[in-house]
């Protein structure tokens, strides 16, 4: 048997192979793509900077480029999504975005996009096309689902510990869309009207974190930005734009088909690559048309031509894709079906990414309500009523509703898919259904002979009735979903955004009548946002888990979360309230044209709107039970540079082994002009019963700055800012405060 020193030192050595699996620097890799540049011609640059066509019919890819062999540069291939590959077999169907940062876990987030890059890596797949960092600004926005939530800083750590995953096994990370592309409804052309401070702190905020991880590329949205389309849009992408002013040193690619106007509009103003390179109606094709004629012309510069294509190239070899190992596109994302005999059926899955997509699936699992009781009246005693369910205490058994059943799963990606359980939303987010589990399947294998199970999976009201009276426990499971909007989908009615916050199928009413008659109702709520909870209290509804949009694993993973092989630890990445205007902002369903959406809420989502008006949701942003409680004590903040570093401690005080997600909420100085209170920091501590961890967190000078309109900077202010750590944003259990005087510097941060 080998020494644990041994173990320790040979996971240090692996640890340290995999950090430099980065070989090159930026400033090599540069190199590189310049020598490399130099070398082409005219046509070759443009087959760089222009996808092949959605129409072409040898495409491999949803977007490719044009291969330059003599130079031995292949088709570069980009492939959706944000969940996994699409349009590919053989592949995990991960938990959405969402979930991953229902997690609260940069742990089991970084192993997602890892494992996520692993299998894009073993298809061919260069460029992943995700992270998805579109705030949640209003609850029903279509797509948002695919990001992490209305808060900039859990979309800015979710948007790092992907890249940081998927960029490790030397796949480019894509990160989308550049910028305010927050709802479908008119995606193709609304403006997004955003002033200057909220611009950086909410919306570029996760593209901030994506440059800090060294991100490949950046995608420019469908709709325009303060009027101008965001793709030829100087402000964002141009030299002196936000974007290359926080230092992003890969290529801006457009989404498929968002170029308008001019080709030396777009080249000038600081895209990149074109795709998929043709024009497919709602825009496109314009570099296709008139970037070579831009370029003899001279309204494009040799000198930007070449820049674009050694910008697009640079993350090529940043991330050693020349190397021979990494593997030819062995797909054909147009037949999905795995046909054809450009489809080598290659099987990137493995137990290890099974069990992770089922253990991220679990981790995301929010335990929002759980009247527990037990044989003994302590919580050691075997559960009578409740979570977590003591298999061998019950005999009778409901299964309801038909999202716990398999899904149509030869349907497409773009929503016919809704007739079973939901396991992510609708279109270029979602991925093959190919593996899933529905919920009542893992149910039965899990009970095996051990109780009878009635189901009744229509969502047939007096069917479900019957199916509960009198059960020892009745589960009931309801959904909600939402997607893209591509030009034909109307889904349930909706299209791509959700149109009100209801659970679909008439879940309330379900949930109602089966509570009616079973004295041990335990819901499970599938849906891509927050919906409408106001059944909660029934006192015959026992237990109630969100559990979000958990992909192929959804059935395992919930088993395991309510037998209790899983504690719960996931929290709630927004609020749940009871009405829409709660959240303070609206969809804009209606108008006559493109509409001008002025984002005037400013800084006010979700839990910053609700602190501000007063109001108390359902259940608040960051909030989620366990089986096991914890304790909170001792917070010490002490000053190390120009950080902060709060610690305090988190005790496990209860009966089970179980993982808390503490939060540092901080608030600002009144002058400041911030919420009353914003995240800055969330880690995990994961305790066998009676144990304590010392939980620490910093803040950095940047954490404690806000974005000063005038001189374009971040810059900290100052006064007292009070420290905030707690359980949920509502739940605080440790407080501090941070004094910053005129003399404490430096006060200008990066910008
Ligand atoms: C967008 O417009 C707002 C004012 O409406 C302004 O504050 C902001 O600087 C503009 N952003 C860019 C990048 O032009
Ligand atoms: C999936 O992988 C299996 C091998 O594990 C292979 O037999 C099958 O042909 C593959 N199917 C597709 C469509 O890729
Ligand atoms: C929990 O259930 C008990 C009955 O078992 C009831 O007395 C109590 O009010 C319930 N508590 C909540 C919070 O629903
Ligand atoms: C729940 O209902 C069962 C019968 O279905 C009954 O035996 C039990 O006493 C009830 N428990 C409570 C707490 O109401
Ligand atoms: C709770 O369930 C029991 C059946 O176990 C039923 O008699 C009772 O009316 C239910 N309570 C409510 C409030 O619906
Ligand atoms: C919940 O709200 C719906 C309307 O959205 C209503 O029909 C139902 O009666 C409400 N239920 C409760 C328990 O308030």
């Amino acid at each position: 048997m080998r020494s644990p020193l041994f173990w320790l030192a040979w996971v240090f050595v692996v640890e340290r192979c995999a950090e430099q699996a980065l070989a090159r620097t930026w400033d090599e890799a540069y190199e590189v793509s310049r020598n490399v540049v130099g070398q082409m011609t005219l046509d070759e640059k443009l087959g760089l900077l222009i996808g092949t066509g959605q129409l072409n019919g040898n495409r491999r890819c949803v977007g490719d480029t044009t291969a330059i062999p003599r130079l031995g540069i292949p088709s570069i291939c980009l492939q959706d999504g944000p969940t996994g590959l699409r349009l590919v077999r053989n592949v995990t169907g991960w938990p959405s975005g969402i979930n991953a940062a229902a997690t609260f876990s940069k742990r089991l987030i970084r192993a997602r996009g890892r494992a996520m890059g692993e299998e894009f890596r073993g298809k061919g797949v260069h460029v992943h096309l995700g992270p998805a960092v579109d705030i949640m600004r209003n609850p029903k926005g279509g797509r948002a689902w695919e990001s992490f939530g209305p808060d900039p800083y859990l979309n800015g750590e979710g948007a790092y510990e992907t890249i940081m995953g998927v960029q490790s096994v030397g796949v480019q990370a894509c990160v989308k869309h550049l910028i305010g592309n927050t709802q479908e409804h008119w995606r193709y052309g609304y403006s997004a009207n955003i002033d200057d401070r909220t611009q950086h702190e909410i919306y570029f905020y996760p593209f901030l974190r994506s440059i800090e991880a060294n991100v490949a590329s950046v995608m420019c949205a469908y709709n325009r930005f303060n009027g101008t389309s965001s793709c030829h849009h100087d402000g964002l992408m141009g030299d002196g734009g936000i974007l290359r002013k926080a230092g992003f040193k890969g290529y801006v690619v457009s989404d498929w088909g968002a170029t308008h106007d001019s080709a030396a509009e777009n080249a000038n103003s600081g895209l990149e690559m074109e795709q998929p390179g043709d024009n497919i109606v709602i825009g496109g094709g314009v570099f296709r048309g008139g970037l070579k004629n831009a370029v003899n012309r001279g309204e494009v510069s040799q000198q930007r031509l070449s820049e674009m294509v050694v910008r697009i190239l640079a993350p090529y070899y940043f991330l050693d894709q020349d190397s021979p190992d990494f593997p030819p596109v062995n797909f054909d994302a147009q037949k999905r079906d795995g046909s054809g005999p450009k489809n080598l059926r290659v099987n990137v899955r493995s137990e290890e990414h099974t069990a992770l997509a089922r253990e991220i699936a679990s981790a995301s699992a929010v335990l929002i309500k759980n009247n527990r009781t037990t044989t003994t009246g302590t919580p050691t005693g075997v559960t009578t009523r409740g979570l977590p369910i003591s298999r061998d205490r019950i005999k009778n058994v409901a299964v309801i509703g038909q999202d716990a059943k398999q899904l149509n799963q030869n349907c497409g990606e773009m929503g016919e898919c809704n007739d079973g359980t939901m396991v992510v939303g609708w279109g270029s987010g979602s991925h093959s259904f190919e593996f899933v589990i529905p919920p009542v399947e893992a149910i039965t294998s899990y009970l095996g002979n051990s109780a009878s199970i009635t189901t009744s999976l229509s969502n047939d009201l007096n069917a479900a009735a019957n199916a509960a009276r009198g059960k020892d426990v009745a589960f009931v499971f309801v959904n909600a979903a939402s997607g893209e909007l591509a030009l034909y989908t109307v889904v349930h009615g909706n299209m791509g955004d959700r149109n009100d916050l209801d659970l679909w199928w008439k879940g309330g009413s379900l949930i109602e009548r089966v509570a009616a008659v079973c004295n041990n109702t335990i819901v499970v709520v599938h849906s891509v946002g927050p919906v409408y909870l106001n059944w909660s209290n029934h006192p015959n509804i026992t237990g109630i888990i969100y559990a979000g949009a958990p992909g192929e694993q959804t059935g395992p993973s919930i088993v395991d979360v309510m037998f209790g092989r899983y504690n719960p630890s996931g929290k709630l990445p927004f609020s749940i309230a009871d009405n829409e205007a709660a959240y303070g902002t609206k969809i804009v369903y209606n108008s006559l044209g493109f509409p001008e959406i002025d984002f005037t809420e400013k800084l006010l989502l979700d839990y910053r709107y609700m602190d501000e008006m007063n109001i108390r949701p359902r259940f608040e942003f960051g909030y989620g039970l366990s089986y096991t409680t914890f304790a909170y004590s001792s917070l010490s903040i002490q000053r190390s540079g120009a950080s902060h570093v709060v610690s305090f401690d988190v005790q496990n005080a209860g009966a089970f082994a179980g993982a808390e997600k503490p939060q540092l909420y901080l608030s600002y100085p009144a002058s400041a002009g911030e919420p009353k209170k914003v995240l800055r920091g969330f880690e995990e501590a994961d305790l066998a019963p009676g144990a304590t961890a010392r939980v620490t967190i910093t803040l950095s000078e940047r954490d404690m700055s806000i974005w000063d309109v005038p001189s374009q900077k971040y810059v900290r202010p100052t006064g007292r800012f009070e420290v905030l750590v707690g359980s949920s944003s509502l739940d605080i259990r440790l407080r501090g405060s941070i004094d910053v005087s005129i003399m404490d510097e430096p006060i200008l941060v990066v910008s």
